[in-house]
C-alpha cells in the first residue's frame, strides 16, 4: 500500500484520469476527495468510489469556491497530504477564430484553478506532502486549432518549477504528470465536429510511436508514483505517459 492513511484531494475526479486515479489511490490506503461540476459525473463518482469518497461540486474557475471546499476537506479531515490538480477542458479554434473569452475561460480553469488549488491548499500540508498536476502532451509541440489550450498547459509547467522550488524548502514536493493522447470524455467536449474529431483521433494515434491512445489507469499509476514516497527524491519533474508521442 503506497498512501496508507493519506489524505488525497484529487480536481476532476468524477471522470477520466481523475476518477481512475482516485479508484487507485483508494485502493493503496488514500481516503480521496473528488471535484467536478457536473451533478451526474458526481453521483457517478460516489457510485464508483463509495461512501469513504467525499465528493464535492467545485467550480476551479472561482477561487471562492475552491477555498470553500478546501475549508471543508480540512474541517472534515484535518490536513491533506497529496493534491492531484488535475481537472482540465479545452476548446478547439483556429487562430481567427479565438475569442478573449475562450482565452480567459481556459486559463481560468486549466491555470488559475490549478493555482488557487494549491494555494488554498498548502498551508494545510505538511513535511512529505506530495503535489502532482496534469500537463499535457500539448506543452511540448504545436498543433494547430489548440493554441490557447497548449499555452494554459505550458504554463503549468512552468508553475510545477516555480512552486517545486517555493515548497521545497517545507519537504512539500511538486511534480507534473504530462498524458499524451489517453481515451477519455475529453476530446468531446474540445467542440470539433464528430468528422473532425475521427480524423484528429485517427492522425493522433498514427503519430503516436506505441499506435495507440493511451488509457486513463496508465496516467493514474504515474500520479500514483509521484504521489508516492517511491518518488520521495523527485520534485520539479514531468514524467511523460505518451507512448513516446514526444520522445521520440
Ligand atoms: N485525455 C487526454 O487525451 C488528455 C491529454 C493531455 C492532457 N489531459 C489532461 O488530463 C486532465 C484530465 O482530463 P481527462 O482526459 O480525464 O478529461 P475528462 O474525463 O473530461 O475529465 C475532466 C475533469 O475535469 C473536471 N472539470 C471540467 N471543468 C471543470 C471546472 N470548471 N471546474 C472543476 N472541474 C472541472 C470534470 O468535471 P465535470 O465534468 O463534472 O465538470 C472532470 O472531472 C485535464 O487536465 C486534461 O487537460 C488529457
Amino acid at each position: 500500500m503506497k498512501l496508507t492513511n493519506k489524505i488525497a484531494l484529487i480536481t476532476g475526479g468524477t471522470s477520466g484520469i481523475g476518477l481512475e486515479a482516485a479508484r487507485l489511490f483508494q485502493s493503496e490506503g488514500a481516503t480521496v476527495i473528488v471535484t467536478g461540476t457536473n451533478a451526474e459525473r458526481l453521483q457517478h463518482a460516489v457510485a464508483v468510489l463509495g461512501e469513504n469518497a467525499l465528493t464535492l461540486s467545485v467550480d476551479l474557475r472561482d477561487p471562492a469556491q475552491i477555498d470553500k471546499a478546501v475549508a471543508d476537506v480540512v474541517e472534515t479531515f484535518g490536513r491533506i497530504d497529496v493534491i492531484f490538480a488535475n481537472a482540465g477542458a479545452g476548446t478547439a479554434a483556429p487562430l481567427e477564430a479565438v475569442t478573449p473569452e475562450q482565452i480567459s475561460e481556459q486559463f481560468a480553469l486549466n491555470f488559475n484553478g490549478v493555482f488557487s488549488t494549491i494555494q488554498a491548499a498548502a498551508p494545510h500540508l505538511s513535511h512529505g506532502s506530495s503535489i502532482v498536476v496534469t500537463t499535457s502532451f500539448l506543452n511540448e509541440v504545436g498543433t494547430p486549432g489548440l493554441s490557447i489550450l497548449s499555452a494554459t498547459k505550458a504554463a503549468t509547467r512552468s508553475l510545477v518549477r516555480s512552486l517545486g522550488a517555493e515548497l521545497a524548502p517545507r519537504g512539500i514536493r511538486v511534480n507534473a504528470v504530462s498524458p499524451g493522447p489517453i481515451a477519455t470524455p475529453f476530446h468531446e467536449k474540445l467542440g470539433l465536429s464528430e468528422k473532425d474529431l475521427a480524423a484528429a483521433g485517427l492522425a493522433i494515434q498514427a503519430a503516436v510511436p506505441l499506435k495507440r491512445f493511451g488509457e486513463a489507469r496508465e496516467v493514474a499509476t504515474a500520479a500514483l508514483f509521484l504521489a508516492s514516497d517511491d518518488a520521495a527524491f523527485v520534485t520539479g519533474a514531468e514524467l511523460v505517459v505518451d507512448g513516446g508521442l514526444t520522445q521520440i
